[in-house]
């Protein structure tokens, strides 16, 4: 018999779900863009939303693929389990990459990852309730897991007066969890070294923990910091996220790392030793044939393989900045940046945009306001596509605009 019984569960849930917008950006997107082709069968569509890369894995990195998997494939050079935070040899790879900014980074001090998103949502977990700053327009998984964790969030405004790059300038004096983006996504804004200096500096004197994505910093051209750890004072105050999927395409293959100098302390708590907890807990590493790929991505040959790539988005870049430029649109990015970050035309608000440059042309872009409230009135566009959809997307924005 079964009648009708009220079959809800009587567990309580996580209620800070409901703070947040009912889907993530990017999800929101691909229902949307989804919708449109049911309606539109037909219609062909330029995608220059997600920033998702389309140049393939580069050839020294196939190579380490299908060696490792060699290996795996045979008894004598099997592996099971990877360490939880990374096989040395990769570890050391990552450390001494740092050595052309130049940074002194020692392989313990380096966590790998599968992704920089997840050590930044992660990373929420070793911390306690504190107040968080967060940088507004920015990339929303910051946001996000903060509120999943019923953290109060606070907003650092970012414009066009203040180049998407503000300062700790009249902010009160006491301790955060600062986050900041450079280059930035989703404005290409990126720091100079003073202007990380005030951060770094702020952070010391208030006892504040920065928290510093580095995901972009292959494309910064210039003499612009690429790493926080360049900038004096930064070791006892930040973190430092950076990833291979923008710069080696690893979208899809998942790979990135996560830096806690060993004077990073809360207390006589060494913030590295928190994390080596949580990932030995809950992460189970990143599996050799991947780690494999990674290290080789960070050889000579490697790194010249994927400044190639790099070189190719940029171009895509310059091709969408031409036309914005003719049209007299100001942006910002696209330099030091494979994002572009426009003002929408005539005022229109970022998803009233979204939806007329879909209707009209087909070109899927990214809404402002999907990376917090002082984005609203602006568009990302990613350089990431092929240069066929660039030069497409280009021509249409052209007619367009
Ligand atoms: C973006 O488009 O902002 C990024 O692809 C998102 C990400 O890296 O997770």
């Amino acid at each position: 018999m079964t009648g009708c019984m009220n079959m809800s569960l009587k567990i309580k849930i996580n209620e800070n779900y409901g703070t947040l917008k009912k889907n993530y950006l990017f999800s929101e997107i691909a229902k949307r863009v989804k919708l449109y082709t049911e309606a539109h069968p037909e219609a062909d569509i330029v995608r220059l939303g997600i920033g998702d890369v389309t140049r393939p894995l580069s050839p020294v990195v196939v190579k380490a693929l299908k060696d490792a998997s060699e290996e795996m494939g045979n008894a004598a050079t099997f592996r099971g389990y990877a360490p939880e935070y990374g096989y040395d040899f990769l570890r050391e790879a990552i450390a001494g990459y740092y050595k052309k900014f130049p940074v002194e980074i020692t392989a313990d001090e380096v966590f790998v990852s599968d992704g920089a998103k997840s050590d930044v949502g992660n990373i929420v977990d070793i911390l306690g309730d504190n107040e968080i700053l967060i940088p507004d327009p920015v990339y929303p998984v910051y946001v996000d897991s903060n509120l999943m964790s019923g953290r109060r969030v606070s907003f650092l405004n970012g414009n066009i007066d203040n180049g998407f790059s503000p300062l700790p300038d009249g902010i009160a004096e006491k301790p955060y969890i600062i986050y900041i983006c450079s280059p930035n996504n989703p404005t290409g804004a990126v720091y100079t070294r003073d202007g990380l200096k005030k951060w770094v500096d702020f952070a010391n004197k208030t006892g504040s923990l920065i928290i510093f994505d580095a995901a972009y910093e292959a494309f910064i051209t210039g003499d612009y910091p690429h790493s926080i750890y360049e900038i004096e004072g930064a070791r006892t105050c930040a973190v430092e996220i950076c990833s291979f999927s923008k710069t080696a395409g690893f979208t899809g293959t998942r790979c990135a790392w996560t830096v806690f100098p060993k004077e990073l302390e809360a207390g006589e708590t060494k913030l590295a030793d928190l994390w080596s907890r949580r990932q030995a807990t809950k992460f189970n590493g990143v599996s050799y044939v991947v780690q494999r790929a990674a290290e080789a991505a960070l050889t000579e040959e490697g790194q010249r393989e994927c400044k190639e790539s790099i070189a190719y988005y940029m171009e895509n870049a310059r091709i969408i900045a031409d036309v914005l430029e003719s049209k007299n649109i100001r942006f910002t990015g696209g330099k030091c940046s494979p994002y572009l970050w426009l003002e929408c035309p005539n005022g229109m608000k970022s998803w009233d945009f979204f939806d007329y440059l879909l209707e009209k042309e087909q070109v899927v872009g990214t809404p402002g306001a999907g990376f917090g409230n002082a984005g609203e009135g602006y568009f990302r566009l990613t350089s990431f596509g092929s240069r066929e959809a660039t030069v497409e997307a280009a021509a249409r924005l052209k007619r367009l605009l």
